[in-house]
């Protein structure tokens, strides 16, 4: 046996498990020293005890090889010193964006009375955002609400593509693909407008009810609203409506919602209150079903009424949270998003 094969061996390796190793090769039951010492009994006697003698101090200095390399790497070890007390480094934990939960409070709201949510396109034909809406080509309606038309080849029935302005693209859908009433839908989809300023970005969402029943009255509506005002925005939330025009309701109303920092007074200790101004914050359009809305979608407009409405889903959240630029939405910043 080369004595310095051993020990450089010895000498070289960096760590217990590899130094183990070695013992075993070298000391253990079936390891260097014994296979030498079991090969005594093929040596000329009178060269036995030198043999053995040999192979003593072989076994001696290879324990004492070991045994120092083994104090040299605990001790190496022992100086990283671990504290498994310490408590552990926090990674950021994400959160889920405001807007998203949002639509997951006002989809359980609806879905808890018995409301369907659907999600329908937020690129459509012309159809589906204006003529099945009771907004025929030319009409200056059309106008109110500005359009991204997609640049593609317009389809022979249905109009040009175009980015929806509103989510009343789903009324017609949700009446054809439910065929015969009752209709209860919510449809949460994003929509997009060419504006960009604290109150607006050019892609929001909006959720659109739709309610198509026999009987169906404005007292319905009002009722409904009243139910989502008290459940989102708190309860004593009160809502009203004023009369509007939109071309797929007749009546057309706006709703508004008592301010909550006054409570519908307009003035805290006081003063003009500065979320409102009013008492009244405005919530977003709805209405009668008009016929015409109806019968496009294949439903018997003697028989069956409705209500629809349609909130920004962007400004709603403003309304609860009291916020003034919903453009920090959308701008990526963790620091404004983590507050909710
Ligand atoms: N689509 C209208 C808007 O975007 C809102 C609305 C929906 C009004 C349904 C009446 C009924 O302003």
């Amino acid at each position: 046996m080369d004595s310095k094969k051993y020990v450089s061996e010895i000498n070289s390796t960096e760590n217990l498990e590899t130094l183990g190793e070695l013992e075993i090769k070298y000391l253990g039951r079936n390891g260097l020293i014994n296979d030498l010492l079991s090969k005594i009994k093929d040596i000329p006697n009178e060269e036995k005890k030198a043999y053995g003698q040999k192979i003593n101090e072989l076994k001696t200095s290879m324990y004492r090889y070991i045994a120092d390399k083994k104090k040299e790497l605990q001790s190496k070890k022992s100086n990283v010193f671990f504290d498994k007390t310490l408590p552990g480094k926090s990674y950021p934990k994400g959160s889920i964006h405001i807007v998203s939960y949002a639509i997951e409070e006002i989809t359980k709201i609806f879905e808890k009375i018995d409301f369907i949510r659907v999600s329908y396109p937020e690129v459509d034909w012309e159809y589906g955002a204006f003529e099945s809406l009771n907004m025929p080509a030319n009409h200056p309606a059309r106008d109110d609400v500005e359009t991204s038309f997609i640049d593609t080849p317009a389809h022979s029935t249905l109009g040009k593509m175009v980015l929806t302005p509103h989510t009343s693209n789903g009324q017609n859908r949700e009446m054809k693909r439910v065929g015969k009433p009752p209709i209860r839908m919510i449809n949460i989809s994003k929509c997009y407008r060419p504006n960009w300023d604290p109150t607006h970005t050019p892609m929001f969402h909006q959720f659109e009810g739709l309610c198509v029943d026999p009987n169906i009255s404005i007292v319905n509506l009002k009722g409904t609203l009243d139910h989502f005002a008290e459940k989102y925005f708190g309860k004593g939330t009160k809502t009203r409506l004023r009369p509007h025009h939109f071309q797929f309701t007749e009546p057309s109303f706006e709703v508004d919602i008592s301010c909550n920092n006054c409570h519908g007074t307009a003035k805290v200790d006081g003063n003009k209150c500065r979320v409102c101004k009013s008492g009244w914050l405005e919530l977003g359009g709805c209405g009668m079903v008009h016929p015409n809305v109806l019968k496009e979608g294949g439903i018997d407009s003697k028989k069956y009424s409705g209500w629809a409405f349609g909130f920004g889903i962007e400004r709603v959240i403003m309304m609860k949270y009291g916020l003034d630029d919903i453009r920090n939405y959308y701008s990526g910043d963790i620091r404004f998003l983590e507050q909710f």
